[in-house]
């Protein structure tokens, strides 16, 4: 089969980022802004943005961070703690601040100390995001210590997450950021309901990449990157053609020097070249065909929300991603950092 030289596509959306606050945003912004017309926006602030007021708030931070001229809609979303009232939630929904609602299970990641303990503690709320329709965005994995880091989702899914799609079966959940062949699998039999997000890095890297030739600290992501059975079960999932899967990087920038630590944050900053590792992958996987349906329209669809207007063309063009990038003063390094990519999105 040969390859084609380009690929037009309806323009894309990022179903999971995170743009941060303060200076770095305005540094971070353009990149996901070049790509994507639409991104659902992450709200684990330090602190969190819970109520329509705060997410409202950062939503205006976020459009007079944006440069004039860009043309992007940030998707809020609310962080769900114990403390989170139902009727708070659906005001949100209501007056078109939120787009979900994000459930962090509490110490799972960056900024999740306010999350929620058990998921009998926002049982009211779920019940009524299923009566009103408003998303779950989920951080799959499960929090006990005791709990072997590599087996953190697969036991989230038999411990909260299949249970609760039991109880509530109309509920629309999207399992964010998958890396196991369990998430993947759970999510393709489950209903229509059910739907994921596939981030970069979990189709390029396996748990390897954190180890090789030393510690990797920019290939450390939560969850972290498995063994390469799931990594080769989720290109299957995400190049299948299935409507369940859509494109969101999981963008998490942290200061280089954050990273390089003793303590090392979690969160791989992919926001640059997104669409470039994405179709990467598609590429490799001889599923060209199958990137729009990827990029541009299982997630809106899933939202329900209109496709874009308006169209992307990737070039076949091999260049290498810079080591560093500066977003406001703060040094970033990319995924992909110094290694060649072989589609460029033309101008
Ligand atoms: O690697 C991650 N970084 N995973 C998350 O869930 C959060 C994110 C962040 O905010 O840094
Ligand atoms: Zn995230």
């Amino acid at each position: 089969m040969t390859v084609p030289d380009s690929l037009t596509i309806r323009r894309p959306d990022d179903w999971h980022v995170h743009l941060r606050d303060g200076p770095v945003l305005a540094g971070v912004l353009p990149f996901t802004a070049r790509q994507f017309a639409r991104a659902i926006v992450m709200p684990n602030l330090s602190p969190p943005a819970v109520s329509v007021a705060e997410v409202a708030a950062y939503r205006d931070r976020i459009m007079t961070a944006l440069p004039q001229g860009m043309d992007f809609t940030p998707l809020m979303t609310c962080y769900l703690t114990d403390a989170s009232d139902p009727d708070e939630i659906e005001r949100g929904a209501t007056e078109g601040v939120f787009t979900a609602a994000k459930l962090y299970p509490a110490h799972a990641t960056t900024n999740s100390t306010h999350g929620v303990t058990q998921i009998a503690a926002i049982r009211a709320v779920l019940e009524r995001m299923e009566k009103i329709g408003l998303p779950l965005c989920v951080h799959g994995e499960a929090t006990d210590p005791d709990i072997d880091v590599f087996d953190r989702e697969a036991v989230f899914i038999e411990r909260t997450l299949a249970p609760l799609i039991r109880e509530m079966p109309g509920l629309k959940l999207v399992f964010e950021h998958i890396t196991t062949a369990e998430a993947a699998e759970f999510v393709a039999i489950s209903g229509e309901n059910v739907a994921a997000t596939i981030t970069p890095q979990h189709l390029h890297i396996n748990r390897n990449a954190m180890f090789a030739g030393g510690i990797r600290p920019h290939m450390y992501c939560l969850p972290v990157a498995k063994r390469e059975h799931h990594r080769l079960a989720l290109r299957k999932a995400a190049t299948s053609g299935s409507a369940k899967f859509f494109l969101g990087t999981d963008s998490a920038p942290h200061a280089r020097s954050a990273k390089e630590s003793a303590c090392g944050c979690a969160g791989i900053f992919n926001a640059p070249f997104a669409l470039e590792s994405y179709v990467a992958v598609f590429g490799e996987e001889h599923a060209l065909d199958r990137f729009e349906a990827f990029a541009s329209e299982n997630g809106p669809r899933f939202y329900g929300l209109p496709l874009n207007q308006g169209t992307v063309t990737l070039r076949r063009d091999s260049f290498e991603v810079p080591e560093r990038l500066d977003a406001s003063g703060t040094e970033l390094v990319p995924f992909h950092a110094g290694e060649q990519l072989g589609w460029r999105i033309a101008d």
